[in-house]
């Protein structure tokens, strides 16, 4: 990324730091983000979460949406992400409207986890109140035997989020403080406007 020579389309730029970040940010979950949610008052919350997709479309996570973010996520439309590599010097924000993606892609992404993390995601109601670990622990035995000898099927609740690429910022590490930033907004029209920040 050239930040005083930035390129029109960020979205490449994205794929490329996302590649870089799983070659060496030395990160366990380098497809972790922070994602930041508003109630319906106003009031801001925020949580990890890990991205799963990316595309010109969006970025993707997954979740329960019966789920404080998740009803919070239905309730107004919008999301913020943050990706912060720090050994990398770098942070990438992201901001934009939320949809939510078809049946068909939250399947073939539901399919693709093991079956243990497929069954909990049947035996969780996420962000209610739990009694003890026990009470987690039946809640999940209840699911397996229900779902003995037959394959997990994805919860009607559980789906894939996309937060579009409304306006996004790439932040690089400089020296004394004088860090680099470059944002982009992205019109009615498609194009993006690009801009350099002060740090
Ligand atoms: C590294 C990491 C990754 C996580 N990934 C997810 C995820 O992809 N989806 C999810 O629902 N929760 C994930 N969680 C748990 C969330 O941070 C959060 O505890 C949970 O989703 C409930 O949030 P809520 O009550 O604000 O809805 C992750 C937590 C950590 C620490």
């Amino acid at each position: 990324m050239d930040f005083d020579h930035p390129p029109l389309d960020p979205v490449p730029v994205c794929e490329q730091w996302f590649a870089e970040a799983w070659e060496r940010s030395g990160l366990p979950n380098p497809n972790a983000m922070m994602l930041a949610t508003v109630s319906p008052s106003g009031a801001p919350s925020a949580r990890t979460v890990l991205l799963k997709g990316f595309d010109a479309r969006g970025a993707v996570f997954y979740t329960n949406s019966e789920s404080r973010k998740g009803g919070e996520l239905l309730a107004t439309g919008r999301a913020a992400l943050l990706f912060h590599w720090d050994a990398m010097g770098r942070q990438l924000r992201i901001e934009g409207a939320v949809s939510r993606v078809s049946d068909e892609e939250s399947d073939a992404y539901f399919a693709s986890r093991r079956r243990e993390s497929r069954l909990g995601a049947w035996a969780s109601q996420q962000s209610r109140p739990c009694g003890s670990r026990s009470e987690l622990e039946s809640a999940y035995r209840d699911q397996e035997v229900r779902f003995e000898g037959e394959d997990v099927s994805r919860p009607p609740h559980w789906f894939g989020f996309r937060v579009a690429l409304e306006h996004l910022e790439f932040w690089r590490d400089g020296d004394a403080r004088l860090h680099d930033r470059v944002v982009y907004d992205r019109g009615d029209n498609g194009d993006w406007s690009v801009q350099r920040l002060w740090p």
